[in-house]
């Protein structure tokens, strides 16, 4: 990489001097987030680091990341070869696998419209404008009652703990038509034990980029492993229990539209995309990962950050009681009448920033951005945290402070300001679940604004420093919650 040759007229990337064998590892540390936030106001929003042995461009800035993604958007919008790509769903995903861009792009096409049906069917009642509306409501109330019943069992919970599973069935909703039981041990041993998933697979581990290390025992890495496998046995059992009861007149959910769509390619002479079945099926497989860890983490920053500003808590209620009212659950129609919610949740996604750093992309061809020369196969990463948290974008970046999204007199949710919020990446490689997680994340917690009032337990202060990660976690915890009154 340091040989290439730089075409006339572009420069070479500017960065901190690597070490030999680690690079810059040391410097990077186990904060990436902060590190190269720093670092890029130090080399700009080009710059280049060195882990192991492998050269890494970091993009930060708001303008810089937009050009790469969007207007330079099919160079930049391939995957890295990482070692820890290859375990996830046997190496066959669509957000993480080196899939050539025509496969990815077929695939990924399904995915969405797959996702897009089915979360837009119409519910099985009059009350609900969609079956996702309706699997919401429904785990929200659920969800409300399994908390209470827990606070007077123990008297206090573990918030993720219980939002995930509510979360899970969501998706398993969609995914698989069914949903599990707050006390399912498979569904709960899956999703409560996914922390090292994020933590191998968050940008900048080392052992993606230091052979050797590869072959050093490391828990984390045998945790990881062991997840996939278990997560991979979960959904292929589903799979194939389908498989067995598939009926084309009869499309129950997302993992019988794949089946259906493997069926029908079967019989259709023109296909011309070269792609297993087991590559269309597995979709299904990321569509339920991707699914509830990301909606959980992000339900669950919001309770701590409820109990953490215990005004904002309480203005949040009264904006639901003058709203929507006491008497009935909660709709995504109410949407457009609690703007400070919205506000509120744009305000979680910003601060905590929880995704950190986009899935790292990679280079497709040899290219350039703001002058510099980035050679074909670059592995690059998107610092969403730095544009989060950028003082050239925003006012007093540290402090929390929903009112940043409203009109001056608070009654408007200002959308330009909102769209400045970077968490589900952009152009060609953005999120495809982006309209049902902000439909989610704003109907469960109506839901448990409207009906619950959180508190830490005594003595035990709050912490709310993030563990670094693909989705950066707060430390578990323990909370107590009251049911409001009706009143
Ligand atoms: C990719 C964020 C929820 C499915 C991504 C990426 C981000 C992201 C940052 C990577 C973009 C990139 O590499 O440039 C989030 C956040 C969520 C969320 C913050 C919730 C608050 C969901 C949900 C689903 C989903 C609910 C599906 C049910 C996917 C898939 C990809 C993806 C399949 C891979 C796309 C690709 O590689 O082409 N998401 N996501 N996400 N997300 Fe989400």
């Amino acid at each position: 990489f340091f040989r290439t040759e730089i075409p006339e007229g572009l420069h070479r990337l500017p960065g901190p001097k690597p070490l030999p064998l680690i690079g810059n590892v040391l410097e990077v540390g186990n904060k990436p987030y902060l590190s190269l936030t720093a670092m890029s106001k130090r080399y700009g929003d080009v710059f280049q680091i060195q882990i192991g042995m492998r050269p890494v461009v970091v993009l930060s800035g708001s303008e810089t990341v937009r050009q790469a993604l969007i207007k330079q958007g099919d160079e930049f919008a391939g995957r890295p070869d990482l070692y820890s790509f290859r375990f996830i769903n046997d190496g066959k995903s669509l957000a993480f696998s080196t899939d050539q861009a025509g496969v990815w792009r077929a695939r990924r096409k399904l995915a969405y419209s797959a996702l897009r049906s089915f979360s837009s069917l119409g519910g099985t009642t009059p009350e609900y404008s969609c079956v996702l509306e309706e699997h919401i409501c429904k785990e929200g109330e659920y969800l409300i009652k399994q908390l209470n019943t827990v606070m007077k069992a123990d008297g206090s919970f573990d918030p993720f703990r219980h939002i995930v599973v509510s979360v899970a069935n969501v998706i398993c909703g969609m995914c698989f038509g069914r949903r599990y039981d707050h006390n399912d041990q498979e569904l709960l041993s899956l999703v409560n034990l996914s922390d090292e998933f994020g933590q191998v697979v968050g940008s900048g581990n080392p052992a993606d980029f230091i052979p050797v290390l590869q072959f050093l025992p490391s828990t984390t890495m045998k945790k990881f492993m062991d997840i996939n496998a278990r997560f991979n046995k979960f959904v292929q059992k589903i799979v194939s229990e389908h498989y067995t009861t598939y009926d084309k007149d009869n499309i129950r959910d997302i993992t019988d539209s794949l089946i259906d769509h493997c069926e029908d390619r079967k019989l259709d002479e023109n296909s011309n995309v070269q792609m297993s079945d087991e590559k269309i099926v597995g979709i299904v497989n990321d569509l339920f990962g991707a699914g509830f860890d990301t909606i959980s983490t992000a339900l669950s920053w919001s309770v701590m950050y409820l109990v953490a500003y215990p005004e904002i808590e309480e203005r949040l209620y009264q904006e639901l009681k003058e709203n929507v009212g006491l008497d009935r659950t909660p709709l995504l129609c109410d949407r457009p009448n609690l703007p400070f919610l919205e506000a509120f949740i744009l305000e979680i996604f910003r601060h905590s920033s929880f995704l950190p750093f986009t899935i790292p992309h990679c280079t497709s061809k040899d290219t350039s951005l703001n002058g510099y020369f980035i050679p074909k196969d670059t592995c690059v990463f998107i610092n969403q945290w730095q544009i989060n948290h950028d003082p050239e974008l925003w006012k007093d970046p540290s402090s929390f402070n929903p009112d940043r999204f409203l009109s001056t007199d608070g009654t408007e949710l200002n959308k330009l300001e909102g769209e400045k919020v970077m968490v589900f990446g952009l152009g060609k490689r953005r999120c495809i679940g982006e309209v049902i997680a902000r439909n989610e994340v704003f109907l469960f917690l109506a839901i448990i604004v409207q009906k619950l009032h959180f508190k830490t337990l005594p003595g035990e202060p709050l912490d709310m420093t993030p563990e670094y990660g693909l989705t950066m976690k707060h430390k578990r915890c323990h909370l107590r919650a009251t049911m409001r009154s009706r009143k």
